[in-house]
């Protein structure tokens, strides 16, 4: 059943030949520009002005056949390509690349009727029914099977047309279904479990604590996923099944992408993450991808919406190793799937594409080109709305595709930062696992509590895993990593005894990669690099805030807490931030620690957004990491594209107001070349200005 093929890494340029990534790129000639193409939608008469309108907003890169299994295969075996043929042939006409998807995404009916037993089940036993997408189990032998013939003949069909740029697998992986619960799921859990635990039982056992509630284990055959249970399944099972759940995901997509490599070892590989998505581990799926690519849906109604964006962008360049990557879907101006759908306002689509160039995207997307007619999608927008070409968003869309071909030559250059943010998905799974302390702790919000501030202070971020290299970095924060190997926590440490400035948040390093706990005072194996020990958690009801103020240095500051406190203990580090409550006066919130030739701050509190800002400000200053531009106003996002003798600055007004920018060095405005010699910037409310240095 798992006979996937495990050398799926991206083929990497030997001795000077570019890589398939790189002749994506390359092909591509400048920022790509374009959205998901689902023609099979539409009478073929649409096609011809679908064409003329691609040329008029400069789309030079179209995502075709997402859901096109039941076009392509209408029958068991009976494989009809004629309208995807003319679709490539009529792209390559029009100079169009094709990310031609494997179609897979969504099973035919005639497949769920032969095969019922592929639809997947939740942990309470719910069989899903078709009628959405998604709807397969991804252990099932069938579904792959299936999925793999359809691939294999795709890929030998289409290997020659010159249409073809990027193979996009799949879409959205665990984006609806996370993981299956059936007896299928059930028994590859166990051949999983074996090869895990090295057949070896007892492994198992120490590694779940199955003798907590009498669980231990006589047989792997007596194993279950962690289906709805009396009360909270065990943390250590669940855990594992989430792992299970992420490599069987992973599984299918290494099982097509072996099968394109194969046939098509020149034509690079993508799938689209979805932006924050919990279930498939970023950092685990990327090296196997030549090209990262990204869905991303900000909320219009949320308070500040380019900051959840802007964390999963530095989290996709992150997990490119620095790459560009490609924004693959975002919606033109509304989704249709939130309660309330908010229109982008004129400006903001432009805004948000920018920010996603910015933080190193070198393509931006849509779903979808054409908005449906029928379906389940028609309210969602598309970049030609039911109200046509004659609309404020195909304006909008066709001013933007002119403004990303005025800098051809953006691509090549890279964003660099000199701070991290340490992210991991295992440790986000366990995190998010029942019976904690407190539910209030939330991988996402923690993040963002972190990132905003960072935002503010106006620095640039790389989110990277713990196991990435982290010597390059000034600070390195370190958001509630509750799940910590004893090796990572040395490397982290050692990182900082190096001279290296780390800011940690409570609950980090407070259990193993079995959410066993590191004994011996929290937090365990960061307790000598931050000089603390802390004894007991002391979780907020969730009303309760609690006064904090600044010692030494930081004297001046006044603020607040919530959510968490400890019974921490000062073992060598000193208190930056103190609480002022009566109960708590003078108990250390943010602690300091010299260690080695570096800096270990520890924040055992939530801080309101101001005092994290002034914590977080103190930390790069003794870093000396300094914003990519001095004194910009809050709100104002700068970011600097560089490499290959060019160096691009782009900012971003995120506020409702305008702001005029003064400029230091030579500047000129790269959407307007005849505009020399750029002193200050104007950036009225979701403002851009794109700028280009020295000519
Ligand atoms: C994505 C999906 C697209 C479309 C879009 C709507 O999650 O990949 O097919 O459904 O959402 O926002």
């Amino acid at each position: 059943m798992n006979a996937v093929p495990h050398d799926v890494r991206p083929v990497s340029g030997t001795a000077g030949a570019p890589s398939p990534g790189d002749r994506f790129w390359r092909r591509l000639g400048g920022v790509a520009f374009g959205g998901d193409y689902n023609p099979e939608q539409w009478p073929a008469e649409t096609r011809a002005e679908d064409l003329r309108l691609m040329a008029e907003a400069r789309v030079n890169l179209v995502t075709v056949g997402v859901f096109g299994w039941a076009r392509v295969e209408p029958a068991r075996g009976a494989y009809d390509f004629s309208l995807f043929d003319q679709v490539l042939d009529d792209l390559h006409a029009h100079g169009i690349t094709a990310d031609l998807a494997t179609m897979t995404a969504s099973p035919p009916p005639w497949l769920v009727h032969e095969h019922p037993e592929i639809l997947p089940v939740t942990a309470d036993g719910t069989v899903l029914g078709p009628g959405g997408r998604q709807h397969f189990c991804p252990s099932s032998p069938v579904y792959r099977e299936r999925a793999a013939l359809l691939v294999e003949r795709l890929a030998t069909h289409y290997r020659d047309h010159p249409a073809l740029g990027l193979w996009h697998v799949g879409n959205e992986y665990g984006c609806h279904i996370a993981a299956c619960y059936c007896e299928v799921s059930a028994a590859d859990f166990r051949r999983w479990l074996r090869e895990r635990y090295g057949d070896d039982l007892a492994a198992l056992n120490d590694a779940w604590s199955t003798d907590f509630w009498s669980q231990r284990y006589a047989s792997f055959d007596h194993i279950q996923p962690p289906r709805a249970a009396p009360t909270y399944p065990n943390p250590a099972q669940q855990l594992d099944y989430t792992r299970f759940a992420n490599e069987t995901l992973r599984d299918c997509f290494d099982l097509e992408a072996g099968i394109l490599r194969r046939v098509t070892p020149e034509v690079p590989i993508t799938t689209n993450f979805l932006g924050g998505l919990k279930a498939v581990d970023v950092f685990d799926w990327a090296p196997r991808l030549d090209v990262v690519a990204v869905d991303s849906y900000p909320d219009p109604h949320d308070q500040r919406p380019h900051l959840a964006p802007g964390l999963v962008y530095d989290t996709m360049r992150g997990a490119g190793g620095g790459q560009p990557w490609i924004l693959m879907e975002q919606a033109p101006s509304a989704v249709n799937w939130r309660g309330r759908n908010a229109i982008k306002q004129p400006g903001q689509m432009r805004l948000w594409s920018w920010q996603a160039v910015a933080q190193g995207a070198d393509a931006i997307l849509y779903f979808q080109w054409r908005q449906s007619r029928g379906g389940a999608e028609k309210f969602h927008s598309g970049m030609v709305p039911h109200a046509g070409a004659d609309s404020r968003v195909f304006r909008e869309i066709t001013a933007l595709g002119r403004e990303l071909a005025a800098v051809p030559d953006l691509p090549g250059t890279r964003v660099s930062n000199q701070v991290a943010i340490l992210l991991d998905w295992n440790s986000w799974w366990a995190l998010e696992l029942d019976s904690h302390p407190s539910d209030g702790v939330r991988q996402e919000e923690r993040l963002l509590d972190h990132y905003g501030p960072l935002f503010d202070l106006g620095v640039g971020v790389d989110v990277v895993p713990p196991s990435a290299e982290l010597t390059g970095y000034a600070l390195v924060v370190v958001p509630n990593l509750y799940l910590l190997s004893s090796e990572d926590a040395r490397r982290v440490s050692s990182y900082v005894a190096g001279g290296g400035a780390l800011a940690v948040s409570f609950f980090s390093g407070i259990v193993d990669e079995h959410d066993r706990v590191h004994l011996g005072g929290y937090p365990a194996p960061l307790r000598e690099v931050l000089g603390v020990r802390v004894e007991e958690f002391c979780p907020a009801a969730e009303h309760e805030r609690f006064p904090v103020r600044g010692h030494g240095v930081l004297s001046h500051l006044e603020g607040v807490a919530d959510l968490w406190r400890e019974d921490l203990h000062l073992a060598g580090a000193e208190p930056e931030v103190v609480f002022d409550s009566a109960d708590w006066a003078g108990r250390p919130a943010v602690t300091r620690h010299e260690f080695g030739a570096g800096i270990a701050r520890y924040l055992s509190t939530r801080l309101d957004a101001v005092t994290m800002r002034a914590v977080l400000g103190r930390a790069l200053a003794e870093a000396g990491a300094t914003p990519v531009v001095e004194g910009l106003p809050a709100g104002v996002q700068a970011s600097v594209r560089a490499g290959a003798g060019r160096r691009f600055l782009i900012l971003l007004n995120h506020t409702g107001d305008k702001h005029d920018i003064a400029l230091s060095g030579a500047w000129t405005d790269a959407l307007d070349p005849s505009d020399e010699g750029v002193a200050t910037v104007t950036l009225p409310p979701s403002g851009v200005a794109v700028l280009r240095a020295g000519d």
